[in-house]
């Protein structure tokens, strides 16, 4: 009798029971909202409700912006989605609770990518839960119009120009391109590696180096930049990177580049692939594995307490939900002892890329998306290469300019 009574005496001092999760991200389209659906099902399992809190925008700006808001209005949600260098810095801030308990419990320092373990964790322990695993610098190309247009998969950038360049003649949209920063910046990237390889991209984008920023190599990206731009018609204004998705979907557009978020949402549609849509490193990619890591932060607050922090993390650190979620997602799991068997070919693919890109030093940061550089350069260098792709006027001379001055000020 004594021990029920203790026993329900110690089951009360745990965790409060949580009404709900209140979770903020940026995840609105079909594949990212089937994900979601995944993370709402492993919450009910423990009987607790997630209340979403999406903020439109691919890539996240606004919806770090608005986490930014409501903190400073002591308004924070339970969860947020983070990624990269911001996780240390809302960490230093000290409204972070700590993942530390799950992170032991779950073994994470043996079983996450070091690359992971680098983000999420620093010398006072884990600060935040590691998600997803995105590659980048992907091409998905729609193999019925490349079989019409009767072209093979271009592995460079002038067979990758021949081939926009006929898809145009053809009225096929060449590449289905969002007309958002982040997007066309995403792009930029690729360009730079294909320009300079993976060592003056980390110099350049990374480490922003004046002296890399202000070259031949960087001067011939922003040309074939101005390119694509002259080749895409602005028909598509303000169009978010799912609608360009779509549009390579149903056969309107010959390829789309960006990270496998894509093949998320080409899942979600039920297109078959890699029959339908192809996955394929971008051109020039010199094997290089560019990345962005999802994670969540629990954020401090009275009734959001370390104890129901750690009960939900423990719930989000479980190794099947982990597989479950990223074969949805379109990404690889940040795990390394999850069997990916049942995953897309895609991601098959981009484990065994990962894995080849780390032992030859060619997994690097996306600049662009979060992983690198603090979130006011990075949006601001975004912003200026969207301001080149869009305004013919703008000189390359000028970009360089722009770009040392945000770098010098960093
Ligand atoms: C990235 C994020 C992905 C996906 C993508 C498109 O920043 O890591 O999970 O959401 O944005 O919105």
């Amino acid at each position: 009798m004594k021990k029920t009574i203790l026993g329900l005496m110690l089951a009360s001092l745990s965790a409060p029971t949580l009404a709900d999760v209140e979770f903020l991200h940026w995840w609105t389209s079909q594949g990212e909202i089937k994900s979601l659906d995944v993370l709402e099902k492993q919450l009910l399992k423990h009987d607790i409700p997630l209340q979403h809190s999406p903020i439109l925008g691919g890539g996240g700006d606004t919806a770090m912006t608005v986490l930014q808001a409501r903190a400073l209005a002591g308004n924070t949600p339970d969860v947020a989605q983070i990624e990269g260098p911001s996780i240390k810095a809302w960490d230093a801030v000290g409204i972070v609770h700590s993942v530390n308990e799950t992170g032991i419990k779950h073994n994470w320092d043996n079983n996450l990518y070091p690359l992971s373990v680098a983000i999420n964790k620093t010398d006072t322990g884990y600060v935040a839960l590691p998600i997803t695993l995105h590659r980048l610098n992907w091409m998905w190309v729609n193999h019925q119009l490349l079989a019409q247009l009767e072209l093979d998969v271009p592995k460079t950038w002038p067979e990758m120009f021949t081939a926009m360049e006929k898809a145009k003649q053809a009225n096929i949209i060449p590449l289905a391109i969002g007309e958002e920063a982040w997007q066309v910046a995403t792009l930029f990237e690729s360009l730079v590696i294909a320009a300079g390889g993976v060592d003056f991209y980390y110099k350049s984008l990374v480490e922003l180096k004046s002296n890399h920023i202000d070259s031949d190599q960087m001067r011939f990206a922003l040309k074939q930049l101005r390119k694509i731009s002259n080749l895409i018609d602005t028909q598509q204004p303000n169009q978010n990177w799912d609608t360009a998705t779509k549009a390579l979907a149903s056969n309107q557009a010959l390829f789309q580049l960006g990270g496998d978020w894509i093949l998320g949402d080409l899942m979600a549609s039920d297109i078959n692939v890699p029959q339908q849509i192809g996955c394929y490193p971008a051109p020039q990619s010199h094997n290089a594995f560019l990345y962005n890591m999802d994670s969540f932060i629990f954020m401090a607050a009275p009734d959001f307490t370390q104890q129901q922090a750690n009960q939900v993390a423990d719930i989000l650190a479980d190794k099947a939900f982990q597989a479950e979620f990223n074969r949805v997602k379109g990404s690889i799991p940040v795990r390394t002892d999850i069997d990916l068997s049942g995953f897309n070919p895609c991601q098959v693919k981009s484990h065994n890329d990962f894995e080849e890109a780390v032992k030859n030093q060619l997994a690097i940061p996306s600049m662009t998306d979060s992983m690198a550089v603090n979130p006011v350069a990075q949006q601001a260098i975004n912003s200026e290469i969207f301001r080149y792709y869009r305004n013919a006027e703008v000189t390359e001379e000028e970009m360089l300019r722009r770009i040392i001055s945000i770098a010098q000020s960093t």
